[in-house]
């Protein structure tokens, strides 16, 4: 596809209704209908609460994004979409109208996968900058987020090989359930952010996971299990300073036991490049440890030039769409089926 080409693209995968319009790997608009405040009470997010708010919002949210980037359906390229993975439901949302309005304007559907879709979003940028360098392969992408935390190891465009992931909850999923347990909402992980800043993050010794284990996978259950034993040997409610302390040594726990990880990786697996996408990638404090490690080992490190990329978001879809993507005419679209499991 050529560097200038214009896909609208669109993401129902979890619990964000999203569109974007993408030139190339510039993004011109980014718009996400946040359906956090519905799934709230139930502390995560409820499958068919979120299926029914985006069919609700997704014709508002694409003309919406079409308006911004000044773009009518008819100057498309082509459309793109999350074919998975993700919540079934709410893939299917997504899936359905993209067909329809590609259908209707005559456009190619270009299926994307999400978590491919979080690992390049590091190479988007705004109108207002040129395209960065190019990418130096091999490189080494860490995707941490609410369903997901991987080590890839991208040898080029569309050529992946996870060498390590979690074996039981994702970072971010750990950190909104310890953020459950103190009673803090849903997502916790940036209130666990902001608190982690007032706080000591050596004040409790938290344990560091599969240290005997010599491969690259990791777990953060046994972190969630030592903050609930932790809470119920407590006696008397935690103090405000009390509070920050234990958010700044979760934290650090969490993010400790993938740096860990990721050094013996990449004590083996030589790469150019450090990148680093998913919700979790929005942390100050996670970045940093990155960075750190990154300058260490003389590598580049990338992380997405906004917070609003690292979290779900549509234009990271137009980005994978553009560099990876296969367009497919009308008369394939029954192939793009929904894949709430799909792997990289
Ligand atoms: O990528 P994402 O929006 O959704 C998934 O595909 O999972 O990631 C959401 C996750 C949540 O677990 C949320 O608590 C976490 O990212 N998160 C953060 C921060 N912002 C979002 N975790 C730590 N620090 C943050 N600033
Ligand atoms: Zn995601």
């Amino acid at each position: 596809m050529s560097a200038h080409q214009l896909i609208l693209a669109i993401d129902t995968s979890c619990d964000d209704t999203a569109a974007s319009v993408v030139k190339g790997t510039t993004v011109l608009s980014n718009v996400v209908a946040s359906q956090t405040q519905l799934h709230k009470e139930y502390g995560g997010v409820f499958p068919t609460v979120a299926k029914l708010a985006h069919k609700e919002k997704i014709e508002a949210t694409v003309h919406i994004a079409l308006k911004r980037a000044r773009v009518s359906p008819h100057d498309l390229d082509a459309v793109a979409v999350t074919q998975g993975p993700g919540l079934a439901p709410a893939l299917e949302v997504g899936i359905t109208y993209a067909k329809k309005s590609a259908e209707e304007w005559k456009k190619p559907l270009i299926p994307v996968n999400h978590i491919e879709g979080h690992l390049l979003s590091v190479l988007a940028h705004p109108k207002t900058k040129t395209v960065g360098a190019e990418p130096q392969f091999p490189i080494l992408s860490v995707i941490v987020s609410g369903g997901h935390t991987q080590f890839v190891l991208v040898s080029s465009y569309g050529k992946y090989q996870v060498l390590g992931a979690t074996l039981d909850d994702a970072a971010g999923e750990c950190l909104d359930k310890i953020g459950r347990m103190l009673n803090l909402g849903y997502p916790a992980g940036p209130v666990i952010e902001e608190f982690a800043k007032l706080g000591n993050p050596t004040a409790l010794k938290f344990p560091l996971p599969l240290t005997m284990v010599k491969n690259f996978d990791m777990s953060f259950s046994g972190l969630k299990t030592f903050v609930r034993n932790t809470l119920e040997k407590q006696t008397k409610p935690m103090t405000k300073p009390e509070l920050y302390d234990f958010c700044a040594s979760a934290q650090f726990a969490v993010f400790r036991h993938i740096c860990y990880k990721l050094e013996k990786l990449l004590a083996v697996h030589h790469v150019a490049e450090l990148w680093l996408g998913g919700g979790v990638a929005a942390n100050m404090t996670l970045r940093k440890m990155l960075r750190n490690i990154a300058r260490k080992n003389g590598m580049q490190f990338r992380v997405p030039y906004t917070k609003k990329l690292c979290a779900d978001n549509a234009a990271m879809i137009g980005v994978t769409a553009k560099l990876t993507g296969k367009a497919l005419k009308v008369e394939d679209f029954t192939s793009i089926e929904r894949l709430p499991r799909m792997g990289l």
